[in-house]
Formats: structure tokens, sequence, C-alpha cells
């Protein structure tokens, strides 16, 4: 059935249209020539040349092409080359543009040569010059040194040190001196010094409060209560007394008293005395003599000479009778009768 119509259309066309060559060129000539041949039945030069027609090819082909349409239809395989060849298949669209990646950075200059810094150093110009140091080293501030140089704070109860090594900022607790170390700050006022403990002093102020102050055997600061005292000593005790005053050998101040070997005088001054008590080692003369003599170790003597240290007796006790040398009391002899 194809092949008829195909016939018929190569026939209605006459042989104008053969005449007219219904080849094409290049390729599809050797088909187109070949087929002519064949379906024409004509000798193969004749079939070529038309073929060759490239004009009167085209137009055979149209027409072929144009009454086999108008007829029916017929496939490509029943006229190989006569067909334009298919529509190529539609090209894969080009996937979608990928998102373009971020713009690589900005080539950056190469990077200067990284410097090692010195130790404990964060930022340096030089391996021997530091800007910065690191905050702490050990739990210990770190501080720049005048020579640039990163070193530990290891002043003691200090903070923060200065660039010459002494403490710029003491620990809580402790106060900065003059001299750039730290001293603990005492629980007491009137403390000048507590090394190991703010309760347990080592130096009291001089005075506070119109009082002396000293140091008690425990570590405290104390006023001196002692009346006429200057300065006591760790017990509580008159060291020195008040001017006009001396020592009364039992912690206190007296007044001086000018009567000999005599201990203790009436506080009034300007008042002629008489003794209250004798000096060590003297006694009175007697009940109402308040003379101070020596305490007599010679056996019977009522008192001894004073000056003599208790070598010489002055009188013997009653019933004894005083050796020319004044060292001896014997007894009286008894008179018969
Ligand atoms: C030192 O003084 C403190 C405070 O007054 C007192 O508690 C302590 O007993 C005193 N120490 C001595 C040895 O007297
Ligand atoms: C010495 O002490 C006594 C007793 O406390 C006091 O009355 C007297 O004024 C004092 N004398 C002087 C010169 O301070
Ligand atoms: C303080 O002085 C008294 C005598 O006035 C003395 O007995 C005592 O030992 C002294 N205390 C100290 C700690 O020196």
């Amino acid at each position: 059935m194809r092949t008829l119509l195909v016939a018929f259309a190569l026939v209605g066309c006459a042989g104008l249209c053969f005449a007219g060559g219904l080849g094409a060129t290049g390729g599809e000539n050797a088909l187109d020539a070949a087929f002519l041949q064949s379906w024409l039945q004509v000798d193969a030069a004749s079939a070529a040349k038309l073929a060759s027609d490239g004009a009167a090819a085209a137009t055979a082909r149209r027409e072929l092409l144009r009454s086999a349409a108008a007829a029916g239809t017929f496939g490509a395989a029943a006229l190989p080359g006569a067909y334009p060849s298919p529509p190529p298949p539609p090209e894969p669209s080009p996937p979608p543009p990928k998102p373009s990646p971020p713009p690589p950075p900005k080539p950056t200059p190469p990077p200067p040569k990284p410097i090692i810094c010195g130790p404990l150093c964060q930022t340096c110009t030089s391996p021997t010059v530091c800007t910065k140091c690191v905050a702490t080293s050990n739990g210990k501030s770190v501080f720049l040194n005048t020579q640039k140089v990163c070193r530990v704070c290891n002043a003691l109860n200090c903070k923060t040190c200065s660039a010459d090594g002494k403490c710029a900022v003491c620990n809580a607790g402790f106060r900065r001196l003059a001299s750039g170390t730290c001293e603990r700050i005492c629980s007491d006022a009137r403390c000048l010094s507590c090394p190991a403990n703010a309760d347990v002093c080592t130096s009291c102020v001089a005075q506070s409060g119109g009082f002396s102050i000293f140091l008690n055997l425990s570590g405290q600061c104390k006023a001196c209560l002692k009346a006429n005292c200057s300065i006591c000593n760790r017990s509580g005790n008159c060291l020195t007394c008040k001017t006009g005053f001396e020592p009364d050998g039992r912690g206190g101040c007296r007044v001086p008293c000018t009567l000999p070997n005599c201990a203790v005088c009436p506080a009034r001054r300007g008042v002629t005395p008489t003794c209250q008590e004798c000096d060590p080692g003297y006694m009175f003369l007697s009940a109402t003599d308040k003379q101070c003599v020596p305490v007599c170790s010679i056996l019977n003597c009522a008192h001894c000479i004073a000056g003599s240290a208790g070598k010489k007796c002055f009188a013997c006790k009653v019933g004894f009778v005083l050796s020319a040398a004044k060292t001896r009391c014997t007894a009286r002899r008894r008179t018969g009768g």
C-alpha cells in the first residue's frame, strides 16, 4: 500500500520531476540515487544524474513528500533518505547555573613571618622585645619589666607588680608601703606590724588615747595603766617612770625617796617624809624610830649599825651584852645572891 502510494506519487510527478532530478547532494545522494534507480527502474547513471542535480532533486523531494502526505501516512522507513531526518531530541537543557560560590577572599599579601615571642609574652615586636605579657602564670600575675621582658610577679603578698618588680597593688588584707612591699593590715589600729596574723601584733604604736601602749605577752597592744609610768614592759609593769618618779620595785612608780635605805616615802612631795617601808635588807630601827637599818645577822643583836652590812651590832637584845668589837651579843652573866 505504502509502496503503491509512493510509486503513485513518483509516477504522478511524471517525467518532469525526474527530468528535473530527485537527487540531493552529499551522502543523501547515494541513497537517493539507489532509491531512484530502484523505484524508477532507470539505469544507475540516470539515477545518479538525477540525484546529482540538487535543485531538481529538492523539487522532486518536496513533491514526493507533499503527495505522500496528501495520500496518507507512510513512514520514513519506506523512504529512507527521502525524509528530512527527524528533529534531533531536544538537547538536555543545561543544568541551572550553580550558585556561584562565595568569592574567594581577596588574596591577602603573604602574612609577615610570625615572630616567636619570648616566654610569657603575648605580643612582641621581636623575640626580645615584648609589648604585652600573658596575664598570669601558675596563678601569679605577670608583668612587663623595664627591659621589655615578661616576669612573674613574685613580690610577697602582691597582686600586681610594677615594671621595676616592686609591688604596685597588694593582695587583699595588705597595704602597700612606700618601699613597694606589702604589709598585712592588722586588726588593731594600734598595731604597727602583724606579719603572720592580723590578730597577733609584733609592735605597737607608742601612744594612743593619752596612754602609752605596750605589746603584751600574747601579742596584743594594751594601754600602760601604771600610775606615773612612761613605758610598761611586756608584763604590764613599769619599765620607765615619768619624770620625777622612779620604779618602785614592784612594777609601779614612786616619788623618789631621799631617806636612806627607805623604799617608800609618802607620795606627797615637798613634805619631809618619814619612811613607810625600808629597802630590801633593811628594817626599821624600832617600832617608833623609822630609820632603816640593815637587817642584822648577828645572833641576839637587836639591830646592826647602819652601813656595817649587818656585821656590827648596835644594840643587843634585852639580856645580852655587846662585845667590845660590837660583833657579838652574849648572855648577861647571872649574879649570885
Ligand atoms: C594580752 O592582752 C589581751 C587583751 O587584753 C589579753 O586577753 C591577754 O590575756 C593578754 N596576755 C597576757 C599574757 O597578759
Ligand atoms: C602620779 O600618779 C598619781 C596616781 O595615779 C596621780 O594622782 C598623780 O597626778 C601622778 N603624778 C604625776 C606627776 O603625773
Ligand atoms: C616587767 O618588769 C617586772 C618588774 O617591774 C619584772 O618582774 C617582769 O619580769 C618584767 N617582765 C618582762 C616581760 O620583762
